[in-house]
């Protein structure tokens, strides 16, 4: 294993000289890079001696730049490593910034980056760090959840870096060739709300994050397959691998859903607006003084799903999800016969599942119901694609 080792700058940085001796012992490679920070709290020698390699600490170093730039640091690794990961450089990772050699080799890599987080728990929890981790982890980056305990300020809770030995088994885990059971398959995936104009400042919408959906585009393009994302109008970063379709309205959605056919599983997870306006106004509709209004006419949207299920070109596995408020499995039994899918993934909404980050899901086929533990969106997709795997191995 080539290891390229990013040690950023908090006071957990003298464990990666530990982490540099154990994936020595490995028989393993390690080069070193240090941000300023970082060099305040474990020198250039200690890495140097523990990695018996140069160590890298600036941008502007002629010498290396003349022998071969500071991109080919992270072409001849198989493995990008943050750690310590301070909330400082996770910002950056996460904004794109380029401003010393650490941020702009993770700017400009293209191998696998993992990441160990260190910082106070304060830090840790404020919502600009774990937006910045949301955000990180929809772009691929494995980003270790740090471990509980009391930390060097004094504090207790989140933000101890992950122990050297933990890290190196994230290493190993990530190194090891991963199953691809989807590969050479075509998943097409649907997620977000609709919005269906009303006049040219309002429409009609719901609560779907497109969270779940994107989980699930996420899990299938690591699974291996071609995955196609036709997403309403959500702000989610794409997840890496996959082919993104931005649409507004249902009938937008269902055109982009035909024209990426065939496909070998489709997952119709957005939450797809019933009804829209007969007539959108061509103007902002005013009110008149009179306390009423003319009455809005809607009509039915086509159904995606049912399509799908009635269509010549009808994937192997078509999965519905059903978002319910009561009788979850009785409503979802019907679903599945009404829209002629293989699969209704049910889960209860009336908690805090819409926009949330965890789900509680009920995956209602022909054979039975199976419950899955709550569980958050992310575990639920891998869940849901181990039995896509499953049904095509
Ligand atoms: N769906 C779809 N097109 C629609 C409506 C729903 O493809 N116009 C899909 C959803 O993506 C989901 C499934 O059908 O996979 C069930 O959606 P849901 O809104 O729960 O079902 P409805 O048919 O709208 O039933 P109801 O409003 O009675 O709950």
């Amino acid at each position: 294993m080539r290891i390229l080792l990013i040690i950023g700058g908090g006071i957990a940085a003298y464990k990666a000289s530990e982490l540099v001796r154990l994936i020595r012992r490995e028989g393993g490679s390690v080069t070193c890079v240090l941000t300023e920070a970082g060099a305040h709290f474990v020198t250039p020698l200690t890495l140097a001696a523990l990695s018996e390699n140069a160590v890298h600490t600036t941008l502007w170093d002629l010498k290396n730049e003349v022998e071969m730039g500071h991109i080919q640091l992270s072409r001849e690794a198989d493995l990008v490593v943050v750690c310590p990961a301070t909330a400082d450089l996770m910002a950056r990772m996460a904004a794109g910034i380029a401003n010393d050699l650490a941020t702009t080799l993770l700017l400009a890599t293209d191998k696998p980056v993992l990441a160990a987080p260190a910082m106070n728990v304060r830090m840790w929890q404020h919502a600009a760090t774990q937006a910045n981790l949301a955000t990180l982890r929809a772009r691929g980056i494995t980003v270790m959840d740090p471990d509980e305990g009391v930390m060097a300020c004094g504090e207790f809770g989140p933000g101890r870096l992950p122990e050297p030995e933990a890290i190196l088994a994230a290493i190993r885990a990530q190194l090891a060739p991963l199953p691809r059971p989807l590969t050479g398959r075509h998943v097409l995936i649907t997620a977000g709300p609709t919005h269906e104009p009303i006049d040219p400042v309002r429409y009609i919408a719901n609560r779907s994050s497109g969270r779940q959906g994107f989980a699930l585009a996420a899990a299938a393009a690591q699974a291996g397959a071609r995955v196609t994302l036709v997403a309403g109008p959500v702000s989610l970063p794409t997840p890496a691998g996959v082919d993104r379709i931005d649409v507004e309205t249902a009938r937008e959605m269902a055109a982009a859903v035909e024209a990426a056919l065939p496909c070998d599983v489709a997952i119709m997870v957005a939450a797809v607006a019933d009804w829209r306006a007969a007539e959108a106004a061509g103007q902002k509709r005013k009110k008149d003084g009179s306390g009423q209004i003319a009455p809005l006419q809607l009509v039915e949207n086509p159904d995606i799903l049912a399509g799908l299920g009635a269509s010549a070109a009808r994937p192997r596995l078509l999965i519905g999800f059903a978002a319910e408020t009561e009788q979850v499995i009785p409503h979802a039994k019907a679903k599945l016969a009404r829209k002629g899918a293989d699969w209704i993934i049910a889960n209860d909404v009336s908690g805090d599942v819409m926009g949330g980050t965890a789900n509680t899901v009920h995956i209602v086929s022909a054979s039975g119901v199976e419950s899955l533990p709550r569980m958050d969106k992310a575990d639920v997709a891998h869940a849901i694609m181990t039995k896509v795997a499953d049904a095509f191995r």
